[in-house]
């Protein structure tokens, strides 16, 4: 079980890392606008009590994930696709990396400016602030829209190359079968 790419598959570390980002974002997206919307304090808190310890854990997945590419593993040869195609997947990659950190540190900022967190985890949701008074909150909801954008573009990419162009994207993005 090789954890490092090789030149027409992702390693083992890659592929764990990809896929347990994109549920724990899906879990985000999901967690993040339904606090966002709730009009209810005890139901604002619980939503966050899910939502800040997966944000702060797709922080360090990703810390861990840049270090990886920078200092352990190369990608994998990009499969043969029209020069604009793999530009676009390439800014797609970097604008997710961008915005993951942006919504990590803006979400820390909430915190750290509101003094929440000892509110929402600590039980007394009556005190709960209004995140809105606090200068982070407003790109918060900006970067929320564009990994949810982001989100729908590279799903959608990856699903046109597996099923449209036949041409095996994803199963680079898989752990290897037995006979590999
Ligand atoms: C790293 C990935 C993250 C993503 C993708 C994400 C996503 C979101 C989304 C989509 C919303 C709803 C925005 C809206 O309704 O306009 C939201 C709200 C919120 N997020 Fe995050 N978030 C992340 C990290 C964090 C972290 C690390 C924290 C805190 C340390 C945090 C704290 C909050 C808070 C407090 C709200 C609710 C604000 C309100 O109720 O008005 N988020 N998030």
């Amino acid at each position: 079980m090789p954890s490092k790419s090789t030149a027409t598959h992702y390693g083992n570390a890659a592929v764990t890392i990809h896929w347990l980002t994109a549920i724990l974002i899906i879990a985000l997206i999901g967690s993040g606008f339904n606090a966002g919307d709730a009009e209810n304090a005890a139901a604002k808190a619980a939503f966050l009590r899910v939502h800040i310890p997966l944000g702060v854990t797709v922080l360090v997945l990703t810390v861990v994930r840049i270090l990886w590419w920078f200092f352990a593993d190369k990608k994998p040869d990009p499969l043969p696709m029209p020069v604009w195609q793999d530009r676009m997947a390439r800014a797609v990659h970097l604008l997710f990396y961008i915005v993951i950190l942006g919504m990590a540190a803006s979400g820390v900022g909430m915190m750290v400016l509101s003094g929440a967190g000892p509110i929402i985890f600590g039980g007394s949701e009556s005190a709960l602030p209004d995140f809105w008074d606090f200068k982070p909150r407003f790109p918060h909801g900006i970067g929320g829209r564009l990994i949810l954008a982001l989100f729908v573009f590279h799903a959608g990419a990856a699903l046109y190359h597996q099923f449209v162009k036949r041409d095996g994207l994803l199963g680079r993005m898989w752990f290897p079968r037995s006979k590999d």
